[in-house]
């Protein structure tokens, strides 16, 4: 409620998954600590929230849009002016190299402003009556109510920002849950928001998701429910809300990106895509490829040059100039990944390329598994991690129907340079996936772009002017004429 508070209770400590050399070897190193908010202050906040909504007679939703804009704008000239430290954050939490982490706050400022730009074309407020068999209208975009706000691990920032700000501009009142991971680096925000909006329009909870998030579940007061991470936690979180049928849900989900690099593919164009596809920020990314099929025709030399180019990786602290294999946040990951490697050598894969799968403190290096099929965790599971499973396959019809019998829809990537293979390719994949990708990886930009999932990858869509729509509902001003 626009208020800081001073607090007395326990706190988390933020430990990096950077880490440093101690007599006890390598250890992670000790960055910072959060307040353990309780499920008291989570509700306080909500209230907070709900009145700032008050039914949508509050000064936020009944502010006009320029002003509301006006204040996001403020906002953002004081995001700017933290980037540094933000930017030293993104590094030091979640390991993500320096380029990247630069390129996540710029890529944040762009779709703030991009949201702004894409909303004066939207047709809101005076934007003229419509008139249709003798009813002149005016089509209004009103916002929805309290939003529930929480973005992944992976990109702290901008997967919270580019549902927030939608949510804010709108006129809704916004609870935010930052991540477990990547927590701190909303700390220098904290004073924006609290300058630039009015009291209890933006409220931010420190704690434990699984202590805090399903009691504001529970409440029923909260009206928008958006979350990026995993289908299981937005189900149980649905679930919990006693009106489902009252709540819009604005999820991005699990994802098992499948790149199929046929017998006419380009192999260096391959490689080359596949590479950055499956293995930038050490796969950690819902868009990453997480499984590799590849004809049988052409495997041997898939695997020797996919290989070769992991080799070439860099790998090393996030600050490190031209870095790409940085240290991994989780903590139980490293154990998670062997687990997988474990399980595909017991149904007769092998690591296929050189110190694939070693690790040293939080340094996991990544593993091209080959050849993979469905007795393996690896064939279904999202290993959101720097593994590469590969599997062979004879006919286009194998991969068709992997797609149809994944419980996953994101996103596809073929790989090849004729052009009537792909061409009949295209319809049946389409009707599986929300993007197909030829010759390129998948990836979610440009942020124009929908950016959605079918089956338990997403549920409503976004991009700058889908999310507007996402956190707002048309509604009209009608009267007769004559
Ligand atoms: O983790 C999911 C992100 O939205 C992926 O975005 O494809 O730009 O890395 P990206």
């Amino acid at each position: 409620n626009g208020e800081m508070r001073e607090w007395n209770g326990p706190v988390h400590e933020v430990f990096s998954p950077v880490c440093i050399h101690t007599e006890n070897g390598l250890e992670r190193k000790l960055i910072g600590s959060y307040p353990v908010c309780t499920e008291k202050e989570a509700m306080e906040s909500l209230d907070a929230a709900v009145a700032a909504y008050n039914n949508g007679r509050g000064e936020w939703p009944t502010m006009g849009l320029a002003e509301r804009i006006n204040c996001v704008e403020r906002f953002t000239g004081k995001m700017i002016e933290q980037k540094d430290i933000i930017v030293k954050l993104i590094m030091w939490e979640i390991g993500k190299s320096v380029a990247d982490s630069n390129k996540e706050f710029d890529r944040t400022v762009e779709y703030i402003y991009a949201t702004i730009d894409s909303l004066k074309n939207l047709d809101r407020d005076s934007s003229g009556f419509e008139i249709v068999d003798g009813i002149a209208a005016q089509v209004r975009r009103s916002p929805l109510g309290v939003v529930l706000c929480m973005g992944p691990f992976n990109y702290p920032l901008n997967e919270t920002f580019t549902t927030l700000i939608p949510a804010l501009i709108m006129g809704n009142t916004i609870l935010f849950k930052p991540p477990k991971f990547g927590t701190l680096l909303h700390y220098p925000l904290q004073e924006a928001f609290r300058d630039c909006f009015p009291k209890g329009v933006v409220n931010v909870i420190y704690g434990r998701g699984n202590a805090i998030v399903p009691g504001l579940m529970q409440s029923g007061k909260i009206n928008v429910l958006t979350l990026i991470g995993s289908s299981k936690v937005a189900n149980e979180l649905k679930k919990s809300h006693p009106k489902v049928n009252r709540l819009r849900a604005v999820l991005g989900l699990d994802a098992k990106n499948a790149a199929i690099v046929t017998s006419n593919a380009d192999i260096s164009l391959a490689v080359k895509e596949t590479l950055s596809g499956s293995l930038s920020f050490n796969g950690q990314r819902c868009t990453a490829l997480k499984i590799v099929w590849v004809h049988r025709s052409k495997v041997d030399l898939f695997l020797s040059e996919f290989s070769k180019a992991v080799a070439e990786l860099k790998y090393g602290m996030p600050w490190e100039k031209g870095v790409s294999l940085t240290p991994l946040p989780e903590t139980n990951k490293i154990e998670y990944l062997n687990s997988c490697i474990e399980d595909a050598q017991l149904h007769g894969a092998q690591v296929v390329n050189e110190n694939g799968g070693q690790s040293a403190g939080s340094f996991f290096y990544p593993a091209v598994v080959y050849p993979v099929n469905n007795k393996m965790k690896l064939y279904y599971e999202e290993q959101f991690g720097p593994i590469v499973p590969v599997v062979p396959f004879d006919d286009l019809e194998e991969t068709i129907s992997y797609l149809i019998e994944s419980t996953h829809g994101q996103q596809v990537s073929i790989f090849s340079e004729d052009a009537g293979e792909v061409a009949a390719l295209i319809d049946p994949l389409v009707n599986q996936v929300s993007r197909v990708n030829i010759n390129s990886q998948c990836q979610r930009g440009p942020d124009v772009f929908p950016f959605t999932g079918r089956k338990d990858s997403a549920e409503g869509t976004l991009s700058v002017a889908d999310a507007i729509r996402s956190f707002s509902i048309r509604s009209l001003v009608a009267f007769k004429m004559n």
